[in-house]
């Protein structure tokens, strides 16, 4: 009988899922939540033929190097900056990712959390629980206007382009920069206009980070990019915390020069720069824009079909990250 390959699932996920590998695989899965140390991340790839894992991995070139076996990683999110893309290349590993099936999950979370910052519904929400509020005040919490706003959206890929469709619902003006414009029809179909990056900042008055994190887009909101946006704009992050100068944001949000912040990815997470505790204008959240429980039930069916494909029908199958 020939050797079924084998596969480490690196955290939990839905058993029920997760369950379909064990008709083709032979499977190790991790029980708790975790944070593998190298060695550990090592020695768990030293021994699969391919890899179930989240953004929680990172996977570089001193695991591959210990992997001999390995053929595939299907990742379960959409982003893979966890992976060393070039060096798993480099060693013909495939991967996969799980595009599409969190767009419309992850641009509510993004829309919502814009209008919270906007709207200042975190502070508001702490101000009532601390017992502050004594009576109905004309002057308390007044925050900034969703509707008929102007939205900037860097990186007008698909979540980019789902919060433009939902701000067509509010009457907001849309401008966004990518790296390459989107064709005139699609701009025309989500009543987008194109701008360079530092118009984009003057403009906006609520800024929305959707773009992927790479060297280029690392500290790419730093304290000169800041100080180009309006005092009264607002900064909302749903892509990767590394894009923001986290100090930088502390800055400029103590010295008045942006009304708030919302943002559910952090340089460092879990750990959190402890500056942006103290902030009273931010809304702060554990990296939860994708969490719906049908969306993240859907991502980890993609994750377990991709590695199945990937596995079953040689190096080249699945999908490639997009
Ligand atoms: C992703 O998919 O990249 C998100 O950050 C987690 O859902």
């Amino acid at each position: 009988m020939t050797e079924r390959p084998r596969v480490w699932v690196s955290q939990p996920l839905f058993d029920d899922i997760v369950a379909r590998l064990g008709e083709h695989f032979e499977v190790t899965a991790t029980p708790e939540v975790t944070r593998h140390a190298p060695a550990a991340m090592a020695a768990a790839l030293a021994a699969a033929d391919g890899a179930l894992v989240t953004l929680n991995d990172p996977i570089g070139a001193a695991e591959i190097a210990a992997a001999p076996r390995l053929r595939a990683i299907a990742n379960v999110g959409v982003g893979y900056n966890n992976l060393d893309l070039p060096a798993l290349s480099a060693a013909g590993i495939l991967v996969t990712n799980t595009p599409d099936v969190l767009t419309e999950t992850t641009a509510d979370f993004g829309f919502a959390l814009m209008m919270a910052t906007a709207r200042r519904i975190g502070e508001a929400e702490r101000w009532l629980r601390e017992g502050q509020w004594r009576q109905w005040s004309f002057d308390v919490l007044l925050g900034g206007d969703v509707h008929g706003a102007t939205l900037g959206i860097l990186g007008m890929g698909r979540i980019g382009r789902a919060i433009a469709r939902r701000a067509g619902g509010f009457g907001m003006r849309v401008l966004y920069h990518n790296r390459s414009r989107l064709d005139p029809q699609v701009e025309r179909e989500h009543a987008a206009e194109y701008v360079g990056f530092d118009e984009l900042l003057a403009r906006a008055d609520h800024l929305i980070l959707v773009l992927p994190y790479s060297p280029q887009s690392h500290r790419l909101i730093d304290a000169a990019a800041l100080a180009k946006l309006r005092p009264h704009a607002t900064l909302t992050n749903i892509a990767r915390g590394g894009i923001v100068d986290e100090d930088a944001l502390c800055d400029a949000l103590e010295q008045g020069r942006l009304a708030g912040a919302g943002l559910d990815v952090f340089e460092g997470e879990p750990a959190l720069n402890p500056r942006l505790l103290q902030q009273r204008r931010v809304v702060l959240t554990p990296h939860v824009a994708s969490g719906s429980l049908a969306t993240r039930r859907a991502m980890v069916a993609l994750a377990v079909d991709n590695l199945i494909a990937a596995l079953g029908r040689g190096p080249n199958a699945g999908r490639p990250p997009s």
